[in-house]
């Protein structure tokens, strides 16, 4: 008989779940407002994906290059995004990214720096001039203890090892989290005025990932469970480049910045195949030639850039391609070389992590060897459907930022821009957070069924007699996901996964952990299989609906993007029979923002110059 009066209870205006970039950032808003915040992470404080994003953040200060500018950064950020992201979005985070950098470093990040003692910025796929702030391969890592250092001193308090199992409502409005503590398997109950989602994404419900074993979209999870809705799930990215050998380390990132900084992608016939892939769109401004691409490595300004430095989608879906066709390393990758291009000090310098990484782990020196690498989940470019301004869900009080939200990053992500999101929108969830709170005419209740309720589901794992091994059904999910609903899709291989995930559901009701509630590992990962799945089926639900192909979304049965599909975001929610897909209709984007995107770039920076 679960005694609500008797949990452990502690209480905040707002509770922030998740300590990655945006959730420090959030927090950091709602104390500096006044508000008494809490802040609920899965692993320890300091361990998030945010350090996964190593190449820099996004941002156009314009320190290397003077012509980049905002306008140049939201134009970039909407063609990456195939222009399906949401168009207010894209403007705040390019118009505020900077001040965001900013702010970084004034707290205490240490950026690389130009000749000139400016923070320096490198190349990324998809940005047109050098715009990734950046501490040498590191900067996610920086970012996160600059918040942390910062964060720590402004009077949040932050529960450590602690797992989100459902949000608590009050007459359809949030009013807190059932959480339970890692450590000793207690149950905790946070009540809240204000619920800020965090988690990151869900690259667990893949084998094949740079995402490690927090990922597991719990934030997803929870939020589709309270009535909010996801939207764009269908848009997984594939990060081109992750390790393939050892398998130990298969899917471990390897930066971007080794492109940015000049790296190149051969075949096995030490071929650069990438000029063979140069889709249309792109081909004014890639360089159509190696001794082109060459050029542009010396800093000449006439050149156009290398063809490694397209878009994730498309670097990803040409390594497949030329593995699938035979012209793979012996593990089942491409070699990406910038031992010939870059000196051994510049390397060492630059890519301090990558040469220790592949040292340590594969026992390849990278100053002297081409990597071995492939494509790897990275990154969610869905996530919950949220106000552009607010970051407010459909739920009250319920708000999302970075990763676990959607909007930004439209059908695919351009490297660099995930740190920059965290920061711009982490501090506008604390703003709308404040805002609501401030606004609440009484605080909130949590019926006592609710969290008992939570609370049996969690103990009915320990307490049955028998059951399916949790590790059994994740395996087998992350098997599913990677033969179906990989870089490449198709009717048939999306339909088959969801009569597989039906199985799965029917096994994880019955799921068994052995042992009790303290520290039992086998009981989390029993726990983290009701988000997995939920995230499993709206990838896969809303991959079948959209049919066409765009970004990180690719259907072999319909190869191409139609203009159709522009019209609307796929959003997924929970229904009476279960889930539902719909299609939400975007509006017409203001005109202002359709003539940036869709300017000729040399107009666009010939009126950016005359102003
Ligand atoms: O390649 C990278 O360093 C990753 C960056 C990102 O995902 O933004």
């Amino acid at each position: 008989m679960v005694n609500v009066s008797e949990l452990l209870t502690y209480e905040h205006d707002v509770l922030v779940v998740g300590a990655g970039g945006a959730g420090l950032r959030a927090a950091i808003e709602c104390s500096a407002q006044g508000l008494s915040t809490g802040v609920v992470c899965k692993s320890l404080l300091g361990k998030a994906h945010t350090v996964m994003a190593e190449g820099g953040l996004a941002a156009a200060l314009g320190n290397v290059d003077a012509r980049d500018n905002w306008k140049i950064h939201f134009r970039d950020t909407m063609r990456g995004g195939k222009f399906l992201n949401q168009w207010r979005m894209a403007e705040l985070h390019a118009r505020e990214a900077p001040d965001r950098v900013r702010e970084l470093e004034e707290w205490g990040a240490v950026f690389d720096r130009t000749r000139d003692g400016l923070i320096s910025q490198r190349n990324f796929g998809g940005h047109r001039y050098p715009r990734l702030a950046h501490v040498g391969d590191r900067t996610g890592l920086e970012i996160i203890r600059t918040l942390q250092d910062y964060g720590i001193h402004r009077g949040f308090q932050v529960y450590m090892e602690c797992t989100g199992l459902d949000l608590m409502t009050d007459g359809g409005r949030i009013a807190g989290l059932l959480a339970y503590f890692r450590e000793t398997g207690r149950f905790a109950l946070f009540k809240a005025k204000a619920v800020i989602l965090a988690t990151g994404g869900a690259g667990k419900a893949w084998r094949v990932t740079s995402n490690s074993w927090e990922y597991t979209g719990d934030g997803y999870g929870m939020a589709y469970e309270a009535g909010a809705e996801l939207m764009d799930m269908e848009f997984t990215q594939f990060h081109p480049t992750g390790m393939v050998w050892p398998p130990s380390v298969r899917g471990i990132l390897v930066t971007e910045g080794v492109r940015g900084d000049g790296g190149i992608l051969t075949n096995n016939k030490r071929e650069r195949f990438m000029f063979n892939y140069i889709p249309e769109k792109f081909a004014a401004e890639t360089a159509a030639t190696e001794e082109e691409a060459n050029r542009w490595l010396t800093g000449d300004s006439t050149a156009r850039r290398p063809p490694e430095l397209l878009t994730r989608d498309v670097v990803a879906r040409a390594i497949t391609r030329e593995v699938n066709e035979g012209r793979g390393t012996p593990h089942g990758g491409v070699y990406l070389d910038i031992a010939s291009r870059r000196p051994a000090d510049f390397i060492r310098k630059k890519l301090p992590s990558m040469y220790h990484q592949f040292k340590e782990l594969a026992e390849v020196d990278i100053t002297r060897e081409p990597m071995e690498v492939g494509p790897t989940l990275h990154y969610f470019m869905g996530g919950v459907r949220v106000d552009p301004d607010t970051q407010e869900t459909t739920v009250p009080g319920l708000f999302a930022a970075g990763e676990c939200a959607a909007g930004l990053h439209g059908a695919n992500r351009l490297g660099g821009n995930s740190l920059s999101d965290l920061v711009v929108f982490g501090r506008l969830a604390g703003v709308g957070a404040a805002r609501y709170v401030r606004a609440l005419p009484a605080a909130p209740r949590v019926p006592d069924e609710q969290a008992a309720t939570a609370i049996r589901r969690a103990t009915d794992i320990l307490n049955r007699e028998s059951g399916t091994n949790p590790y059994l059904i994740q395996e087998d999910l992350q098997n599913i996901m990677g033969r179906n609903v990989g870089i490449v899709r198709s009717d048939d291989e999306l339909k088959t996964a969801l009569r597989e995930m039906e199985r799965l559901k029917a096994e994880a009701a019955r799921v068994k952990a052995n042992g009790a509630a303290q520290y039992n590992p086998g009981w989390h990962a029993a726990l983290d299989l009701r988000p997995l799945l939920i995230t499993a089926e709206a990838v896969t639900r809303a991959a079948l609906e959209r049919q066409e192909s765009r970004g990180g979304h690719t259907r072999v049965d319909y190869p191409d993007e139609r203009a159709e599909w522009l019209k609307a975001n796929i959003v997924v929610r929970k229904g009476r029979d279960g889930m539902e897909t719909r299609r939400h209709e975007r509006p017409a984007p203001p005109k202002e923002l359709a003539d940036i995107a869709y300017a000729k770039i040399e107009d666009l920076e010939a009126a950016i110059a005359r102003t």
